[in-house]
């Protein structure tokens, strides 16, 4: 018999859920607010919270149904109990909660950038470690070298801004819409990379640590001293713009491959993984694969469907952490501010009673 996990993701502003039977992906429901904070130029943490609290009990049900399978045949449940947004959280939780104190079924809370690191082996299988991990996303930018598969030490974070946020934050500027990572993606394919010369970050006490926020600032100011030059209605044709964009994205990559060279040389790493909604951008996934090659090591991605947040990663993580031995009481709590360390969550419970 296979063991049948639900899980259940709402750290930000996707409402997931999903169910997994041995590893296998029976159902992975993701209902995206990003026309609810497009408007906005990013996530209104309020707004995320009540979307949540609207859609949870519907996609649950949904990721049930397309499973063809029903409460009640479900073993384990599993929930992200953090990093994110506190209010946002809080739904995922008092869903998972409610569910497993009705049906009696054990719960187990998920780190949600520990999902994200192990999100590649739901397409490759686990890595060879020693394993360098990158998590790139709206809400983080982080290196982790990982001696073996369950354990993670943290080489390098964003001292600011994470590498989404930029891209958010500079297509907001640019007037391109939300989120700012696939339509910068796309233009600047079109454009050339060295047209706008970005300085590189280098952090003064020599740490791997990342920042974006200068970059973003750079943007800026090129922007107003070039106002004329990149104004357009046919912004997927304007020349100039898709030039800006190029060499922006091209800074991006060039900070987080000099990070990613500066660890290969100083540590004996068996294979790269890179996770998080960034790690779909096409350029990186193209100048990662090239870094990889060159060092000799295998690079692993999500597949597309698993880059951003979704509850099949949670659910995922959520099984092995129950075999590791983790279950989390019904008091489990959010913790918006969730650092990964070895072991994830609370030990198992004792059961009162
Ligand atoms: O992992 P994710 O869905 O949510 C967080 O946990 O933050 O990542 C969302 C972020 C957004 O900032 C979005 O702009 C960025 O991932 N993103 C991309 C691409 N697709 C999504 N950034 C660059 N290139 C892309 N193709
Ligand atoms: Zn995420």
């Amino acid at each position: 018999m296979s063991k049948l996990v639900l899980g259940i993701e709402t750290s930000c502003d996707e409402t997931s859920a999903a169910v997994l039977a041995d590893d296998v992906i029976l159902s992975n429901v993701i209902h995206s607010q990003v026309d609810v904070h497009a408007e906005w130029g990013g996530v209104v943490p309020e707004l995320a919270s009540r979307h949540h609290a609207e859609q949870i009990d519907l996609i649950i049900k949904l990721a049930l149904k397309k499973a063809s399978v029903s409460l009640k045949d479900i073993d384990l449940i599993a929930v992200t109990r953090g990093p994110g947004l506190v209010g946002a959280l809080l739904v995922g939780l008092g869903a998972a909660k409610g569910l497993s104190l009705a049906a009696g079924i054990p719960l187990v809370g998920v780190d949600h950038i520990q999902a994200h690191i192990h999100s590649t082996e739901l397409t490759h299988g686990a890595a060879e470690y020693p394993a360098l991990a990158l998590v790139v996303s709206g809400g983080h930018t982080s290196l982790f070298l990982q001696p073996a598969r369950f354990q993670y030490k943290l080489l390098a974070r964003t001292r600011d801004d994470a590498a989404g946020e930029a891209y958010d934050k500079v297509a907001k500027l640019l007037d391109l819409g939300y989120p700012g990572g696939p339509v910068i993606d796309r233009l600047a394919a079109k454009g050339n990379p060295a047209a706008v010369r970005f300085s590189r970050v280098r952090m003064s006490d020599g740490s791997l640590d990342f920042s974006f926020s200068g970059l973003k600032t750079a943007v800026l100011a090129y922007t107003k001293k070039n106002a004329d030059l990149l104004k357009t209605d046919d912004s997927a044709n304007h020349k100039p713009l898709l030039d800006l964009l190029a060499s922006f994205q091209n800074a991006i990559i060039a900070e987080i491959e000099s990070r990613v060279r500066r660890v290969a040389k100083a540590e004996e790493i068996r294979s790269i993984g890179i996770s998080g909604g960034v790690s779909m951008n096409s350029g990186l996934r193209g100048r990662m694969a090239t870094l990889a090659d060159e060092i000799g090591i295998p690079i692993y991605l999500p597949k597309p469907a698993l880059t951003g947040d979704n509850a099949a990663m949670i659910a995922y993580l959520g099984a092995h952490s129950h075999e590791m031995g983790h279950e989390a009481p019904l008091v489990l709590n959010a913790d918006p501010g969730l650092k990964l360390a070895e072991p994830s969550g609370a030990k198992r419970h004792p059961r009162s009673g």
